[in-house]
Parts: C-alpha cells; sequence; structure tokens
C-alpha cells in the first residue's frame, strides 16, 4: 500500500460525481496513469452519522491502490459524522481524505454542505480539527471554491484553514454562484495561493497539457478520451466494465449517456450522440457508437 500521507501533491484527477467513479478509475487506469495523473479523489461521501462509507460503491471492497492512489472525499457538516467515518477507512487502509467545501448545489450549500460551510466557519473549524486529529498531520485536505457569492469570501477565511497541518487546499477558482461557467479568477486565486500556510492546487479549466503544479484535472481529461483513435473501443471496455458492476442494462446506458456528453460536440461524436442518446438498449447504444 502507498502512504501519500505527507507527500506533495502532483497532478490530482478531480472528482467528478457520476463521471471519474470507481469504475471509471479502474477501466481506464492505464490511461489516466499514462496522462500524468499521480493520484485521484473520489466523488464525495456522504459524512452521516450512522452511515458506513465502507459501504458505498466508490469504496466497497476496496484494493486499496489498484489503480492509483486514492482519497476519499466526504461531504457534511457534523463533526463527529466526520470523525466515524474517517475511523473506518483507516481501519480499511486509507491514509488520506478530503472535506467537499465546494459543492455549489443550492439544495446542498443552503443546508450548510459544500460551498455552504464557508458560512459557517466554526463548523469549518470543527471539521478540519477533525480530520486533522483523527488521520494525523498533513493527512486530511480541502476542496473548496474562491467564495459562495463573491471571489474574495475563501481568502477572508484563510486563518481558519491556517490554523490546521493540511495535506493541502484545492481551489476551484470560481465562485459557488457560477457553478461551472464563467471565467476563472487567476488573481484571485494567487492571493488566496499567497495567504495560506498550506499547499495549495489549482483547479478550473486546466488543459491536460498543463505543466502547472500542483494541479486538479477533470473535465479536460474526460473530453480526451473522447478525441483518441480508440476512444470507441475505451467506451466498449466501459459498457463491459459497468455491466458487470450493475447486472441491468439501463443504468448502464445511462452511464455511457453521462461520459457521451462530455464529448458530443467533437466532429466525429455529434452524429453519433444524436442517435446514441435515444437509445433504449445497450445493443442499440453501442450500434449508434460504432
Ligand atoms: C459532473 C460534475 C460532478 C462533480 N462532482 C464533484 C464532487 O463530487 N466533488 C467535488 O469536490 N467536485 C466535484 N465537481 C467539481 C470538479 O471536481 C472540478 O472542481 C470542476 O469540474 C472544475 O475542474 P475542471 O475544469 O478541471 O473540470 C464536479 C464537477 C462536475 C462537472
Amino acid at each position: 500500500m502507498m502512504d501519500k500521507s505527507g507527500t506533495s501533491p502532483g497532478l490530482i484527477l478531480a472528482p467528478l460525481r457520476g463521471v471519474t467513479i470507481r469504475c471509471f478509475r479502474e477501466t481506464f487506469a492505464r490511461e489516466i496513469r499514462e496522462a500524468g495523473f499521480t493520484e485521484a479523489i473520489t466523488p464525495f461521501i456522504a459524512a452521516n452519522q450512522g452511515v458506513d462509507p465502507l459501504k458505498d460503491r466508490e469504496l466497497r471492497n476496496h484494493a486499496i491502490d489498484a489503480s492509483i492512489p486514492l482519497t476519499p472525499q466526504f461531504i457534511g457538516k457534523d463533526p463527529s459524522a466526520l470523525k466515524d467515518s474517517l475511523i473506518r477507512i483507516k481501519e480499511a487502509g486509507f491514509t488520506t481524505a478530503d472535506l467537499n467545501c465546494g459543492c455549489p448545489f443550492p439544495m446542498v450549500r443552503n443546508k450548510g454542505r459544500g460551498s455552504g460551510i464557508l458560512r459557517t466557519p466554526d463548523i469549518l473549524a470543527r471539521m478540519l480539527a477533525a480530520g486533522c486529529e483523527t488521520l494525523g498531520e498533513r493527512c486530511f485536505s480541502v476542496k473548496t471554491r474562491l467564495g459562495v457569492e463573491k471571489n474574495d469570501e475563501l481568502l477572508a477565511l484563510m486563518p481558519v484553514f491556517n490554523a490546521f497541518p493540511l495535506r493541502f487546499i484545492t481551489v476551484h477558482a470560481r465562485n459557488a454562484r457560477q457553478m461551472y461557467e464563467g471565467e476563472c479568477d487567476a488573481k484571485a486565486f494567487l492571493a488566496v495561493r499567497e495567504a495560506s500556510a498550506n499547499p495549495v492546487v489549482y483547479n478550473g479549466d486546466a488543459p491536460l497539457s498543463s505543466k502547472e503544479r500542483p494541479l486538479m484535472v477533470g473535465r479536460a481529461f474526460v473530453r480526451y478520451l473522447g478525441e483518441r483513435d480508440d476512444a470507441r473501443e475505451l467506451l466498449k471496455r466501459y459498457a463491459a466494465a459497468s455491466l458487470e458492476e450493475l447486472h441491468a442494462e439501463r443504468p448502464v446506458i445511462g452511464r455511457m449517456k453521462e461520459l457521451l456528453a462530455y464529448w458530443k460536440d467533437m466532429p466525429r461524436w455529434r452524429a453519433r450522440w444524436t442517435i446514441a442518446k435515444t437509445a433504449r438498449s445497450l445493443q442499440e447504444f453501442l450500434l449508434a457508437i460504432s
């Protein structure tokens, strides 16, 4: 097992719920490594009282580092539930974890989770304390945004983050109101990095070719898979692995469409997407993409 505690981050595969899921990471392990990724963070898992994170599909019977060094990400606002979750993943051999402080969806943030936790600095501090105390120094990280409504909110919170020995803070250089579109704010990002006592990872619209480190990349990697000459083979491989996991065609088709949606504007996928999105069986889907 590879211990990531204390190691500096390089190129991190971003958590994309529904996309960079476990089956994706395992199916495309070679492509992920060849693209230069050094580690991955799981899409978020709820840290709720009485919920065992090891039962989540992301972590169930997980062979640690089977494909790429992996950090489970949690979302929540209950420090004791987070602590319980971290104890469980530690028992399973994980040495690192990440806290989602960036999810922008109003339903999440209005309940004080995801980016909403930036509005409750006392709870944020207790979550960070739970993470650092349970896992140890430089083992707990955070993924966040520049703010909820404005790009200087995170900067104002740096004293809270600086009080803890975090492994790193990943900053998606947008505010939550922007969701996933609009300009990234490099200047506001640099101000946060300057003020941070912990390593800061850049995230947001970075191309796969970027040499910046540390760096987190998500959508550019997903698009890159669709640009490869063997993209159709990759998709077929993913469908087969998903069918083995899910044992039903409908959720597999849903998963394939989720991936294909990232490729649909590429000339070679446009016509295929138009047919594939209406597919009702896996056979129809596979025919549409071939
Ligand atoms: C469909 C989708 C799902 C996402 N799921 C998560 C998630 O579970 N946890 C998280 O911290 N960020 C999540 N994000 C945000 C990404 O990790 C990343 O911050 C964002 O896509 C910007 O990086 P990129 O331009 O390199 O993709 C998600 C983004 C998208 C588009």
